[in-house]
């Protein structure tokens, strides 16, 4: 793989119009769920990203056919009988853990590795367990020895070490009231694909409400499932045969809010003709920043003439708080705001590392434990700096837009993973970016 660098020029106000990709958080249970029922299922505007690269690739091994023509993937899973998924194919994609409710629903079995922590944090999958096992799955987790560990951890920087495997029998599985300790996004889902296929009723009680979700049911039900949600309550009768469905992905919210936070640094103006519906705790926290947003004929127009204002405190939560997957990208607009800003990271403890890079290009940040304290610097320094993860690169753009000079972003793989084009998608909205292979 040629490793390619980001540059941007800073200091140009976005200006311009954008149509948002489909939805990542959205498109990786439905290809899941794809695995499901008869097939084929054609997913339209399906992002072309490295996770879902990824995750057709581990589909194709358990014996799906695959087509994939730019934004649209045809998958039929009728010949499927793969239930083992390996550990080369799951270091890639954390939410390869999300085919355990899958299998589980379709063949009765799975075995997978245990998903070890990744670049954000330790995430673990203990509540994805519990809900498989009190709709009656078997579990088995197995440890692997410290020199595994350490092999995995080298062959795939972006994940630490994976701890064992997960070997599952749903021979006895059947509907059951499921009541969630958190309301975990993955474990709602892996709820959802495995109730989906038993006899009887589920309920998952203090559910996941990220929009995300309602997409997946939303899928399921074209294809026949009986699955409603009333607030954090989800229903599923299971059993409905699943058919055919031709499916159309949604906008991405993060990526939503990526590009709007983007025209706050930039003090520009951004159009947007898809974009999500569900970002109230960003456009909120927008205009109290002293930004404007307006919604005419299906457009998203929002723009900050000036320089923005501190947000004072924001704290991130399950939807419909704000959500994490923005944190970053907020921290780097706050950077160069005026005032001081704190922010509250109550999800993923390594999501701070961006900081450090911020910090880099002249950012003043402090960081206690799960605080950060941000006072907004007049200007920013274009400078060398690093992607932590798939947000804090993005971030880093965002950040590298309000800066003075040209920035070099560099382990833009991660950002890859969940954004289609970064640089094509700023340079349609004025900015003066482009790639360069790293040496
Ligand atoms: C999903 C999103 C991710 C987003 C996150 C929160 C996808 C592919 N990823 O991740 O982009 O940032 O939701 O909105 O959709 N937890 C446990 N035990 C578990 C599961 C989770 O303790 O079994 C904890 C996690 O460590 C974390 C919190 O719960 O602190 C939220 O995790 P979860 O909602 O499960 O996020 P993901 O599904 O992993």
């Amino acid at each position: 793989m040629n490793l390619k660098s980001l540059k941007i020029k800073g200091g140009i106000p976005l200006k311009g119009e954008i149509c948002i990709q489909g939805s990542k958080n959205a498109v990786l249970p439905i290809l899941a769920a794809s695995l499901l029922g008869d097939g084929p299922v054609v997913i339209e505007n399906c992002p072309v990203i490295g996770d879902v690269k990824d995750t057709l690739r581990i589909m194709k091994k358990l014996g799906c056919a695959v087509w994939q023509e730019g934004n649209v993937v045809r998958v039929d899973a009728s010949a499927a009988d793969g239930f083992m998924i390996e550990k080369e194919e799951a270091a890639r994609i954390r939410s390869s853990v999300l085919f355990l409710g899958a299998l589980l629903g379709k063949i009765k079995k799975a075995v997978l590795p245990q998903p070890g922590g990744c670049a954000i944090g330790a995430r673990p999958i203990d509540l994805h367990l519990e809900s498989l096992r009190q709709l009656g799955a078997v579990i088995e987790e197995e440890e692997d020895g410290w020199e595994e560990k350490q092999n995995q951890s080298q062959a795939d920087p972006q994940r630490k070490a994976q701890s064992g495997m997960l070997t599952a029998d749903g021979t006895h599985m059947h509907g059951a009231r499921i009541r969630l300790r958190f309301p975990s996004v993955g474990a709602t889902e892996n709820s959802i694909l495995a109730a989906v296929m038993l006899p009887g009723e589920t309920i998952v009680e203090h559910a996941a409400q990220e929009p995300e979700i309602d997409q997946l049911c939303e899928f399921l039900n074209q294809r026949g499932a009986k699955i409603k949600r009333e607030k954090n309550a989800i229903f599923i009768r299971g059993g409905a045969p699943l058919g055919p469905v031709r499916y159309r992905m949604k906008a991405d919210r993060i990526v939503t809010g990526t590009y709007l936070l983007a025209a706050a640094a930039s003090r520009g103006t951004v159009m947007i003709r898809n974009f999500s519906q569900e970002l109230d705790a960003l456009l909120l926290l927008l205009e109290k920043m002293g930004g404007s947003i307006e919604e005419q004929d299906g457009r998203l127009t929002f723009t900050m003439p000036h320089r923005a204002r501190s947000s004072a405190f924001v704290e991130t939560a399950p939807y419909p708080g704000f959500p994490t997957d923005l944190q970053s990208p907020l921290m780097a607009v706050l950077a160069g705001a005026e005032g001081v800003s704190m922010i509250k990271e109550t999800l993923f403890e390594n999501r701070f590392r961006t900081a450090g890079q911020l910090v880099r290009m002249g950012a003043q940040i402090e960081i206690r434990g799960s605080c950060a304290k941000i006072t907004g610097c007049e200007t920013l320094v274009g400078s060398v700096v690093e992607a932590p993860d798939l947000r804090g690169g993005a971030a880093l753009a965002v950040a590298a837009l309000q800066s003075e000079g040209i920035s070099t972003i560099t382990g833009m793989e991660y950002v890859e993973r969940g954004y289609e084009d970064i640089a094509r998608d700023l340079r349609m909205l004025g900015a003066d970016v482009w790639e360069e292979e790293q040496k």
